[in-house]
């Protein structure tokens, strides 16, 4: 039982936790978020959510894996035997969001091929929406699949090969290239932003704080909702990663490290985005506030667009799709290993086999995305599982722990035993009370706009 693997150092499973925090959301849901709810006054609640549940959250993950060294089915198990769904719950989401994760990532390697030419030509939403994902053409394939088969393959095989080589060997080597060069790559591209033209109305635009939202309730679930998708939890990945961890690993300073950085790289990603914005809108003479985008839509057809326009246009091009490819195979990595770790642990076969099965499974049903109505079905998916799947997978966590089995008690006098900076009662509030508070008026809000 225990020769459990481990992670070699702990700047290891740092850096694998962060390339799991810091992906696609970092890159083109936060500066979108941020600017849709209140800009510079976004912040506040984003600071509030960060101090009140991301972090906190990432604490308590981290001390449920590193306590009970198990997958997150096996830890919640071991917590409570009736309990054992939730980590499933969390895995199953995990599950589907890796079938849509790994197609974006091979449009990105696609993208980032095409950059060198500049292929997408000037008319670039024409092209992704057109030529790219041939929504125009008939029969349910279209000719998108032989068109994507070979990079999602290669997305799919770079990503069970990570894993098949396991934690040390595998996720802690990958990411120690990954995530260093994503930093560098990512920070070339942030200088050369904001020293283009332009720039600074696209800065201005976005920090500008609209103070008058703060009091609007979608704004704080907003803010909640960036919080526990960029951070990566209740997605199960938080607890299996942080199984892997020796005994003596300072937990809660881990947890502060992962938050702050992520967040870090949030802000660095919004100043980026927003100065090429801001050069963009100086080139096209149209106000910032008019091509402001996210999402999907803002890497494949505004930041082509922006790259036309760019002196170095194919060099900068392929950068910026080099790093989404970089950002979100790091954390498709850390998506499938949830599975990949809670399958073998479950029917006690080997890694091989569950990655043989797990990611082999996983692989088939991306290419569902991969056909005409791709883009819409990933889209529909994406909906439901960011507004309910999410907030009810940290609902029920947060719920069975702190109300249900009075496990947070326990957790605290762990962490506290290994780390430096002691839990109080503050923690228990943030988790007892706040964040059901909080994810439960999501849930319902949620809800109620759907059926509006
Ligand atoms: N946290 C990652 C991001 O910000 C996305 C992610 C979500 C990764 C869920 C794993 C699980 O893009
Ligand atoms: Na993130």
């Amino acid at each position: 039982m225990e020769n459990r693997s481990q992670w070699g150092t702990r700047l290891g499973f740092l850096l694998a936790a962060m390339g799991s925090a810091i992906g696609l959301g970092n890159i083109w849901r936060f500066p979108a978020t941020a600017y849709e709810n209140g800009g510079g006054a976004f912040f506040l609640p984003y600071l509030f959510a960060l101090l009140t549940a991301g972090i906190p959250i990432l604490i308590m993950e981290y001390t449920i894996g590193h306590k009970l060294r198990g997958s997150a089915p096996k830890s919640f198990n071991k917590m409570n035997k009736g309990f054992e769904w939730i980590g499933w719950w969390q895995v199953a989401i995990s599950f589907v969001i890796s079938t849509y994760y790994a197609v974006i990532i091979a449009w990105a390697l696609m993208f980032a091929w095409y950059a060198i030419g500049l292929d997408w030509g000037s008319d670039t939403q024409g092209f992704f929406l057109s030529d790219f994902l041939n929504m125009a053409d008939p029969g349910v394939f279209g000719d998108m699949v032989p068109k994507i088969l070979i990079p999602l393959l290669l997305v799919w095989v770079i990503v069970l090969g990570v894993l098949s080589r396991g934690v040390k060997k595998g996720i802690e080597i990958a990411n120690k290239v990954f995530i260093p060069t994503l930093v560098v790559l990512f920070l070339i591209i942030v200088i050369r932003a904001i020293t283009l033209e332009g720039a600074v109305n696209g800065l201005d635009t976005f920090f500008k704080p609209d103070w008058s939202r703060i009091a609007d309730g979608s704004v704080w679930i907003a803010a909640y909702g960036q919080i526990f998708f960029s951070l990566s939890i209740a997605f199960a990945i938080m607890i299996t990663y942080s199984s892997y961890l020796p005994k003596k690993s300072d937990i809660t300073n881990n947890a502060f490290i992962t938050g702050f950085a992520n967040s870090s790289f949030e802000l660095l990603a919004g100043i980026g985005v927003f100065a090429a914005l801001g050069f963009m809108a100086s080139q096209v003479s149209t106000p910032v506030t008019e091509i402001v985008d996210g999402g999907i839509i803002l890497a494949f057809v505004v930041f082509p667009e922006i790259i036309n326009q760019m002196p170095l246009a194919p060099f900068f091009g392929f950068l910026f799709f080099a790093s989404l490819v970089l950002a979100g195979l790091s954390s498709l990595i850390s998506i499938s290993e949830t599975y990949v770790a809670s399958v073998s642990e479950k029917f006690n076969i080997s890694r091989t086999a569950a990655v043989v099965f797990g990611g082999g499974l996983a692989a088939l049903i991306s290419l569902a995305y991969a056909t005409q109505g791709g883009l819409v079905l990933l889209d529909t998916v994406d909906h439901f599982i960011m507004s309910y799947g999410v907030a009810l997978a940290g609902l029920f966590e947060v719920v069975a722990i702190a109300w249900f089995f009075k496990g947070l008690k326990d957790l605290q006098n762990h962490a506290n035993e290994v780390s430096d900076i002691k839990l109080g009662l503050w923690w228990r509030v943030c988790l007892g009370v706040i964040t059901p508070a909080v994810l439960g008026y999501m849930m319902i809000q949620n809800l109620s706009t759907e059926l509006t």
